[in-house]
């Protein structure tokens, strides 16, 4: 099969997780080169997915003609002015989410793909999920969503301890969410509206303009036993809900099903239980499994040696006991990480547009963050056109 030759900078935590092991089992994609800036981060990569080659220098990438495509996730501060520079040396750029913090950067981005003609695709994976693919379908079926509600939480908060700044999650997660909702909407925001119980705790409310409203629950202060993500959707007639990209309900829809069910993600060469127990226990499988991780990290808690509280405790307890080297449950669910990557692939090769969000939408999903923001901090709706 024809593929598209990737290179990606940055070997840290999501390309860890999801894209080293995507990146090279994805069917149109010939993985070339591995960059970080840390040697030791670029090696272990190479190592363990045979990768032609590796660099701490992402100038290398960049001026190598065989590469087609880079994957860039370093961070934030470095995604804009990488993603730039890619599409100014003639490559296509999947950049991870945010795009950057700041407005600026973003438009400084779509400025560069639209001088380039290339595709620069923001890793706003979940238009990608399979259970959202199937649940648009259903609610596009009945004319569009007119009500969301969509749940994001975390046990975060605990984890970040109160390090990161205030405006942290909704750049880095909720920013997600704004892009998702758009999708759904097939729509932009007309205006916002957010209220806050305590830091990492909010309510967001939004208006679209194809007139449908939706209200966000953000919250990093949830337990690891909660599932971490879910959205309800009301049609013109009947409604469906997700739960955590693994049980699809309908409502109201003779010709759906009641249940789907969605098997988990999983790496090549390590098919972990849960990743199958997803897609035969849906939900009920999820909420166990959590429920089982959770207690996992409370018995670590109370048992730790000197009895300190243990911040990232389920993930210490995998660390000690590595014989299981299982991901987070987050990273156990199909958020389309695999999928979002290969389209990609697949649009170089075609020609054709990516379905996936372009580098526009990760400026519009930072506008929204930025009036969310606003709104928090000034009890006001915040109207997009003030923002655009
Ligand atoms: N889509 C998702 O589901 C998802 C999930 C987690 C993280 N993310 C995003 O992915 C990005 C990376 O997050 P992470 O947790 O992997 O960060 P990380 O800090 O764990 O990894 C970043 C890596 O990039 C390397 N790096 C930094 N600057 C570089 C440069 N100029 N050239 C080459 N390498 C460089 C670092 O050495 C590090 O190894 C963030 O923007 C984050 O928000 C997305």
């Amino acid at each position: 099969m024809n593929k598209a030759t990737f290179a990606i900078i940055g070997a840290g935590g999501i390309a860890k997780s999801q894209h080293l092991p995507n990146l090279s089992r994805a069917a149109h994609i010939h993985l070339k080169t591995v960059c970080d800036i840390n040697k030791d981060a670029a090696s272990a990569a190479q190592k363990l997915y045979d990768i032609p080659k590796m660099t701490t220098n992402h100038r290398e990438v960049l001026s190598d003609p065989e590469v087609q495509a880079v994957v860039i996730a370093t961070k934030e501060d470095a995604q804009a002015k990488l993603t730039i520079e890619a599409l100014q040396a003639g490559k296509h750029v999947y950049v991870e989410k945010p795009l950057a913090v700041t407005t600026e950067e973003c438009e400084a981005v779509v400025a560069a793909q639209e001088k380039s003609g290339l595709f620069a695709v923001v890793g706003f994976n979940r238009r990608m999920a399979p259970a959202y693919l199937e649940a648009k379908s259903v609610i596009d079926a009945d004319g569009g969503p007119t009500n969301i509600h969509y749940r994001i939480t975390d046990d975060f908060f605990f984890r970040d301890n109160g390090t990161k700044p205030p405006d942290f999650r909704m750049i880095h997660e909720v920013c997600h969410i704004f892009d998702i909702l758009r999708w759904f909407t097939d729509s932009d925001v007309e205006s916002v509206y957010c209220v806050e119980a305590r830091r990492n705790d909010v309510i967001i409310t939004l208006r679209f303009k194809s007139g449908c409203v939706a209200s966000i629950t953000d919250s990093g202060h949830a337990t690891y036993d909660y599932p971490k993500e879910r959205i309800d959707i009301i049609g013109d007639y009947g409604s469906v809900s997700v739960e955590e990209f693994t049980e699809l309900r309908t409502f109201g829809y003779p010709d759906y099903d009641p249940v789907y069910r969605f098997e988990g993600h999983s790496h090549p060469g390590r098919e972990y239980a849960p990743h199958y127990m997803l897609g035969l226990g849906g939900a009920e499988a999820l909420y166990n499994i959590r429920r089982g991780l959770w207690k996992l990290s409370r018995q670590v808690h109370t048992d730790g040696p000197s009895g300190e509280v243990v911040a990232d405790a389920e993930l210490a307890y995998y660390k000690k006991h590595h014989y299981i080297n299982m991901p987070a449950i987050n990273y156990m669910v199909n958020k389309g990480w695999l999928e979002a990557v290969d389209h990609l692939a697949e649009c170089i090769l075609s020609g054709k547009t990516p379905q996936t969000a372009c580098a526009e939408d990760g400026l519009k999903a930072n506008q929204i963050c930025h009036a969310a923001l606003k709104s928090q901090n000034t009890g006001e709706v915040v109207r997009m056109a003030d923002f655009t």
